[in-house]
């Protein structure tokens, strides 16, 4: 707190490591989406780019590294040989936004430190609009869903509060009315 009894802020912002959403597993060759990443240096061995994941998962033939998330998605990203490309590639669209940031940051970390200059990187191509918009579609009716189930559980307690006053009446008569499946509702309301 300051003098004046306010309290000072400080912020500070900064990354958490890949490591705590992910772990290393093995690459897909096929999957649904894809996105290209295009630079203008010669190719990076991934596992300089993610040192902290290329132990598990090494493939010989070309340059892969496969990252699965917690929640269960996976992510391949896989370089060119012979090209400056990067193709990150994965079954749920959405997935591939982590990878791509962190793969474009530690671009950026690795050419600087080796003291190029005018490193660049660049997504040609059409941007991959529609299946953008059917994330957000998605993600919209999760909201709504979300909003839904919100109401219906303040619903049920309610429901679930009232019933159980009346029990407690019950319970409290020294001479109590039958229960009248009161507690049959009130364990039912509970589970809903
Ligand atoms: C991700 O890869 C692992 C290992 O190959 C597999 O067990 C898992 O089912 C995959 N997850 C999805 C969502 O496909």
């Amino acid at each position: 707190l300051n003098p004046k009894g306010v309290p000072r802020v400080l912020q500070s912002r900064f990354s958490l490591p890949l490591a705590l959403v992910c772990v290393p597993t093995s690459p897909a060759k096929t999957t649904k989406f894809k996105i290209t990443v295009d630079t203008n240096q010669p190719p990076v061995d991934l596992s300089v780019l993610f040192p902290e994941f290329s132990t598990k998962s090494e493939d010989k033939e070309g340059n892969s590294l496969a990252f699965q998330f917690l929640a269960g998605a996976n992510v391949t990203v896989v370089a060119s040989k012979t090209s400056q490309r990067y193709r990150i590639q994965s079954d749920r669209f959405e997935d591939t936004w982590l990878v791509v940031n962190e793969l474009v940051q530690r671009f950026d970390q690795h050419f600087s430190t080796l003291g190029v200059q005018d490193f660049k990187k660049s997504f040609s191509g059409p941007l991959p609009l529609q299946e953008y918009f059917l994330s957000v579609d998605h993600h919209f009716q999760l909201r709504v869903s979300a909003q839904q189930y919100q109401d219906l559980l303040s619903e049920r307690a309610v429901q679930f509060r009232a019933i159980q006053r009346r029990l407690l009446t019950r319970f409290k008569d020294k001479t109590p009315a039958p229960l009248q499946n009161l507690d049959t509702l009130l364990d039912a309301t509970y589970s809903q």
